[in-house]
């Protein structure tokens, strides 16, 4: 079953990490998870994003490629009703511009 997550795609068309760091203390996520680069980013209310790009899983339910990964930041709740993550609101291009930056984690 692990076969049909396949290894973490890393591309993300449209996506420009520079932005991520900043926009990830707009949005509150440096208060809820460990971010490897993010100054503050020390929260443990999520799971640690270290070594994200080589996560098989988001939240342990979707394979880990970017167009998952832009699916989760942008609607968690859809995802996983009830978590402790908000859906807040991030735009398509936000929501790329975090995930190519989560995919320098490694
Ligand atoms: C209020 C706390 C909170 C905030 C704010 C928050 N998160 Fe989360 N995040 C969580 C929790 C809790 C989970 C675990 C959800 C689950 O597994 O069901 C999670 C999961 C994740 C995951 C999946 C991690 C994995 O290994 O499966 C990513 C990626 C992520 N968050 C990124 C972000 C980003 C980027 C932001 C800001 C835009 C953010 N989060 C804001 C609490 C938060």
């Amino acid at each position: 079953m692990f076969a049909e997550a396949g290894a973490p795609t890393w591309r993300v068309p449209g996506g420009n990490p520079a932005n991520a760091p900043a926009l990830m203390q707009v949005f509150g996520c440096a208060a809820c998870h460990t971010v490897p680069g993010v100054q503050h980013a020390v929260g443990n209310v999520g799971p640690p994003l270290t070594r994200f790009a080589d996560r098989t899983y988001i939240a342990g339910m979707l394979p880990n490629t970017p167009e998952n990964l832009i699916r989760w930041l942008r609607a968690p709740q859809t995802i996983v009703p009830g978590n402790a993550m908000p859906d807040m609101g991030i735009s398509d291009v936000q929501a790329r511009d975090l995930a190519a930056y989560l995919y320098t984690l490694r």
